[in-house]
């Protein structure tokens, strides 16, 4: 070996050595509630708010000076993954109508998943500023590269809250937010979620890259050691989060629903919806079977107050007779029996929500007829935001699977420590 190696080598392995030691850390964020549309959203870079839809495909906002073309050829593989999914009814143009412009500039569809709208936009670089986690505390600011899509009609942010100019997709796609993550930072393709009850008990927190989750106030405790876990289901025409329910429960009684009526359709997670919304086949049977199951609950005492129920809900109480418990109102709980055997089970914190003083419904609602058509696929069950507050969600996309657990009654997705440890 020459002289003049060694030096090099030498310096080769001590790199190896730092590379080794310093695992690359996923990132965390905080979830802020918007009161106003039940919308969740998260800070992405400076001043820009971005509406958390777990089912988007891409992540997008208005354009803005600075952010710098990404310059790619209708026909490259980024842009197919951009298009992996395509929007249902955007007539938006796109690629296809110039060849001279087809050289150099990919078309992707900012969507709005609370109006349905959509543009054609071109693709951007972007940073998404966040902060490195150990499950504990933020560690260090990172900027992670990011493509996005920017669009440039304001009619595209209608019904989002104010301050928020776009949103980030979480779903599976390859330009989602969480394989964008996933490649840039080299840490695994999965996310939490812990989304906050309201915005009195402070941010809730979302982290990309496998990591543990600690919330202050709970000891030693570490959340995701305790996930349940059923299986994700993938679809061709949709990039969105499935899993399959087999039947759901009051107590241990099973709702009566029509035979296969839980077989003809998939159960996607939404965190655009506010509330979980039923195709009606499923919906009417299941407020029936709710209404007896609080009768039959209080059988030898006061029964329930039934009052007229306030829209969209279907079925109300006067909350002066239902009583309080720290898990939320005390009525039946609702069990979403999954296919691995595991429960999603919600008592009156996420299945009772208080309307008007006084008033206290069902917090489920009936597809309308369009809900369905908006949709990709046929869905029964689309589970909504309120359902999963103060659960810790896990989404592993490497695995392909769903994890989530229910935290206790003490605890809060508020309550994840944004100080960074010193
Ligand atoms: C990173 O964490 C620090 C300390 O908590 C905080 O001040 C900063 O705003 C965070 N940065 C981002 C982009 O969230
Ligand atoms: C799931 O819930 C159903 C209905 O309440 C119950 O019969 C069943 O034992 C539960 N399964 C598990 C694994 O807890
Ligand atoms: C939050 O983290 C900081 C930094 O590690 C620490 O000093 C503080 O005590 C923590 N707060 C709570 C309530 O645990």
């Amino acid at each position: 070996m020459s002289r003049s190696r060694l030096p090099v080598l030498l310096v080769l392995a001590v790199s190896l050595l730092v590379l080794a030691s310093c695992q690359p850390l996923p990132v965390v964020v905080p979830v802020t509630t918007d009161p106003a549309t039940s919308l969740y959203t998260i800070p992405f870079y400076d001043g820009a708010n971005l509406v958390i839809d777990i089912a988007g495909p891409i992540v997008w906002s208005t354009c803005q000076r600075g952010h710098l073309p990404a310059k790619l050829p209708c026909k490259s593989e980024t842009c197919k993954l951009a298009n992996a999914y395509p929007v249902q009814g955007c007539r938006a143009s796109g690629c296809g109508h110039d060849a001279r412009k087809d050289r150099t500039s990919c078309t992707a569809y900012p969507y709005n998943p609370v109006t349905a709208a959509c543009a054609a936009g071109s693709l951007v670089h972007t940073r998404f500023i966040a902060n490195t986690t150990n499950g504990k505390n933020p560690v260090s600011q990172v900027s992670v590269r990011t493509l996005s899509a920017c669009g440039t009609t304001k009619k595209l942010l209608a019904s989002l809250p104010r301050g928020a100019s776009g949103v980030a997709g979480l779903a599976g796609s390859g330009l989602a937010l969480p394989a964008q993550v996933a490649s840039s930072q080299k840490v695994a393709k999965k996310f939490l979620l812990c989304l906050p009850t309201g915005r009195a008990n402070g941010d809730g927190v979302a982290i990309f890259g496998g990591s543990p989750l600690y919330l202050q106030y709970t000891g030693s405790l570490e959340y995701t050691e305790s996930l349940q876990y059923t299986p994700l289901v993938a679809r061709k025409d949709s990039p969105a989060h499935y899993v399959t329910v087999k039947y759901i429960a009051f107590e241990n009684s099973r709702v009566p629903l029509p035979p296969r009526a839980l077989a003809t359709g998939g159960v996607v997670l939404s965190t655009t919806a506010p509330y979980t919304v039923l195709r009606p086949d499923v919906y009417r049977p299941f407020v029936a079977a709710f209404g007896k199951a609080v009768a039959a609950q209080w059988e030898y005492a006061q029964k329930p107050r039934q009052v007229k129920p306030v829209p969209p809900f279907g079925l109300c109480y006067d909350a002066r007779t239902l009583s309080n418990t720290r898990l939320g109102y005390m009525v039946p709980r609702v069990t979403l029996a999954l296919d691995s055997g595991k429960n999603w089970t919600m008592t009156g914190v996420n299945s009772m929500v208080n309307v008007k003083p006084g008033k206290a419904c069902l917090a489920f609602v009936e597809m309308k007829a369009g809900d369905d058509g908006k949709a990709p696929a046929a869905v029964i069950i689309g589970v909504g935001g309120f359902q999963m507050e103060n659960f810790v969600l896990q989404f592993d996309l490497e695995k392909k699977r769903f994890g989530f657990v229910k935290l206790p009654y003490y605890a809060n997705c508020g309550h994840f420590n944004f100080t960074r440890s010193a």
